[in-house]
């Protein structure tokens, strides 16, 4: 049986995404995968607005966060954490061999600038990560004042951004906040089969990732946009069938309109917070709340699991809280092709089942 998945990722994928991985294969040294890679980075490029190098991946988002690490890191790196994924991206960096040292706030807080600036002010560092979306939580992080202060106060400093359960569906400025790195995974509010990930590259970051000896081959970027100037094939064997999703939602995104996509995120964030107040509590602190998925304080210790097993029965899914938030929250995503008819179905359904 079909559930619509209202779980942060994989997303609900529309039937005719799926469908469109179905065609015969074709080989990826060919003019046509040539052409529908060029297509995907083009159309990308233009709903982001975004003039950065930009290169798909076949990978999941977390390819991507190592990628940026071993493409442009090379001293010392600040990791600002509030949550397991941003806690992941640290590790990453550990596992690398990185300089890497971190600030954090208390899961469902918000890292704020003066947290960063404060830091920084200590010198010394070379990149900085946020996690513009920590999914983890369902926290946003404030993106856009942090980097305006780094651009400011630090402007040597690179700022790589995880926006991994945020992109295609929040907005934020890539090129005129100065993000050098931004990464993404296909299975969230792109609302494609998860194996695809973007990383958005500035040219000064591209810079920087030619001056690195050991930046590792899977995601050199230096690597991938030669093979794009050639011939737009991808140096490794890309997820053929992901890219055909791909190009299709990229047109649905441009026919909506990102603006009207993100309007539609937000009325969805709305609702879905003002239900959660009303029967709940909201998880994130105040502000600061995802516009990609709502945590749910479990204030009525609500069994998460039989709760989703009566979902399922109607044909839905939502999620548990993460880690340590497994029973303390649970998480309702409202992200990609999800609309207000479905946002309310779901909490409908919830409270039908609740008997709230
Ligand atoms: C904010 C965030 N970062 C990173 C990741 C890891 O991405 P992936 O599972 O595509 O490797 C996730 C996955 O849920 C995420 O939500």
């Amino acid at each position: 049986m079909h559930k619509k998945l209202f779980i942060p990722g994989p997303t609900e994928v529309r039937e005719e995404i799926l469908k469109a991985q179905g065609q015969w294969m074709i080989g990826h040294r060919s003019k046509e995968f040539g052409e529908l890679n060029k297509r995907c980075v083009e159309n990308t490029k233009q709903i982001l607005g975004t003039k950065n190098y930009l290169f798909w991946f076949t990978s999941s988002g977390t390819g991507c966060m190592e990628g940026a690490l071993r493409n442009v890191v090379t001293g010392k790196i600040l990791h600002t954490v509030n949550g397991a994924f941003s806690d992941r991206w640290f590790k990453i960096s550990k596992a690398c061999g990185k300089s890497a040292s971190s600030i954090a706030a208390e899961w469902g807080k918000a890292i704020k600038p003066e947290m960063v600036d404060a830091e920084l002010a200590k010198g010394g560092y070379q990149a900085l990560t946020i996690t513009q979306n920590e999914t983890s939580t369902g926290v946003r992080n404030p993106i856009e004042a942090i980097a305006k202060l780094v651009r400011a106060k630090y402007p040597d400093v690179l700022i790589l951004v995880d926006a991994v359960s945020g992109l295609m569906g929040d907005w934020f400025e890539i090129d005129a906040l100065g993000l050098d790195v931004v990464v993404a995974s296909s299975q969230k509010a792109v609302a494609l089969p998860p194996g695809l990930a973007v990383s958005i590259v500035s040219q000064r970051a591209l810079d920087k990732c030619r001056t690195v000896t050991d930046r590792g081959y899977y995601f050199d970027y230096d690597a991938m946009l030669k093979r794009y100037e050639k011939d737009f094939q991808t140096p490794t064997t890309p997820a053929v069938s992901l890219f055909w999703a791909l190009d299709l939602e990229l047109d649905h995104i441009l026919k909506e309109g990102m603006q009207n996509r993100y309007q539609r995120h937000l009325e969805m964030a709305k609702f879905t917070r003002d239900w959660a107040a009303k029967y709940f509590k909201v998880f994130p602190e105040p502000g600061y709340e995802s516009v990609t998925l709502t945590t749910v304080a479990n204030t009525r210790n609500v069994v998460i699991k039989d709760l989703n097993g009566e979902l399922g029965k109607r044909g839905m899914q939502i999620s548990n809280g993460y880690g340590d938030l497994k029973e303390k929250t649970f998480r309702i995503a409202h992200m990609g092709d999800l609309t207000m008819a479905d946002m309310k179905e779901v909490t409908a359904a919830i409270v039908d089942v609740l008997k709230l």
